[in-house]
């Protein structure tokens, strides 16, 4: 029976007829301050879903192991189920967002090595910041594992570091999530939109992601399809 099994602020999951596979649905929703703040937007869920088709595509083709199989709509893809290792995996290039309120410095510092940080996925505890031995006391991932995830994370960065240099944005930060298949292979999974990344427009450091919303800056839906748009210009939409 083909059913929903997970309920998201911006995504569902649901069964397929494969027990191997998931269909994602992208919601026009949007949310910050750990779901406080939230509001609909008509086509979100759709730019969300385009961006993160093409990138995906691109990471596959990169030889980057995802959980992204294809597009299927205008809002749904289809993907490898797996079970969500609860980490989200930060990199930053430079300094933004909590980084700098939390250490009291300006944003736009370029780091010489990124930053890399790790928060326990739980909604009830406000995603707490997590470090390595932290992560070994509560069992949640092997050092082996942990240090796979991390190089993924790595190579990502410098794949779309130098994408979006090339359509003029600059990849301030990300989150990544990783997830497990059935025979315990780590790979990346969750989406990558301007939903969980900070990009800043090259020669005006304009925000051209989330914080749009969450600092009030105006509407976020031009400022995702001006992002999709210039990633079209690169990626060929054909091969999705
Ligand atoms: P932060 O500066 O708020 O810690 O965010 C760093 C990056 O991680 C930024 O690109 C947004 C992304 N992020 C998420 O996608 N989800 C989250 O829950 C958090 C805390 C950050």
């Amino acid at each position: 029976m083909v059913e929903m099994i997970y309920a998201g602020k911006a995504k569902q999951m649901w069964s397929t007829e494969d027990p191997e596979i998931l269909r994602v649905v992208y919601l026009d929703q949007a949310t910050a301050l750990n779901g406080k703040k939230k509001d609909q937007i008509k086509g979100k869920g759709q730019i969300n879903n385009e961006i993160s088709s093409l990138i995906f595509t691109y990471l596959n083709q990169q030889k980057i192991p995802t959980h992204f199989i294809k597009r299927l709509s205008t809002t749904e893809e289809l993907v490898k189920k797996v079970e969500i290792i609860p980490l989200e995996m930060v990199t930053r290039n430079l300094s933004a967002g909590h980084f700098a309120s939390r250490y009291g410095v300006k944003e736009g510092i370029r780091f010489i090595q990124p930053v890399e940080e790790t928060y326990y996925k739980s909604d009830e505890l406000d995603d707490p910041f997590i470090n390595e031995s932290q992560i070994a006391a509560l069992n949640l991932v092997s050092s082996k594992d942990l240090l796979t995830m991390w190089q993924i994370s790595r190579r990502v960065n410098e794949l779309l570091s130098e994408l979006f240099l090339q359509i003029n944005l600059q990849l301030v930060d990300y989150k990544l999530e990783f997830g497990r298949l059935s025979d315990g292979t780590v790979i990346l999974a969750d989406e990558f939109s301007p939903d969980n990344c900070r990009l800043w427009d090259l020669q005006t450091n304009r925000h051209m992601d989330k914080d749009v919303y969450r600092r009030d800056l105006g509407e976020l839906t031009p400022v995702y399809e001006e992002v999709l748009h210039r990633l079209q210009t690169v990626l060929n939409k054909e091969e999705q």
